[in-house]
């Protein structure tokens, strides 16, 4: 996850998306586009063509939908959300 924490913090707020709560999450082909191919090189995400292969998105992908669960279970058992 070194590559990725540099820019983004992972259920903190910052100035980079939270991945845990990207609504990105839910498509490997939107998730593969941005992290791969570069489709927000323009908003400053940087691509990792070089860096990471396929199955290392996917690797980062389902570590975060993990992540995103588990934050989503601890809301809830929490009797509060914080979500909007
Ligand atoms: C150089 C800094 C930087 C690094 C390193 C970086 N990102 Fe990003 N990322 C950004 C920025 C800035 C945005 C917001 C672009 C925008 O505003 O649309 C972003 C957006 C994203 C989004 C879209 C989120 C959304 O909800 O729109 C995803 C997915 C993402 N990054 C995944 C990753 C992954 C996975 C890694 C590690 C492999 C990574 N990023 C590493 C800067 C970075």
């Amino acid at each position: 996850m070194e590559y990725c924490a540099r820019c983004h913090s992972f259920a903190i707020p910052a100035i980079t998306p939270d991945l845990t709560r990207s609504p990105v999450l839910g498509s490997v082909e939107a998730f593969n586009g941005i992290v791969l191919q570069g489709v927000l090189a323009s908003a400053g995400m940087a691509k990792f063509n070089d860096l990471l292969s396929e199955g290392d998105v996917l690797a980062i992908q389902g570590y975060l939908t993990d992540e995103a669960w588990k934050a989503y279970e601890t809301e809830r058992l929490d009797g509060h959300s914080a979500r909007q």
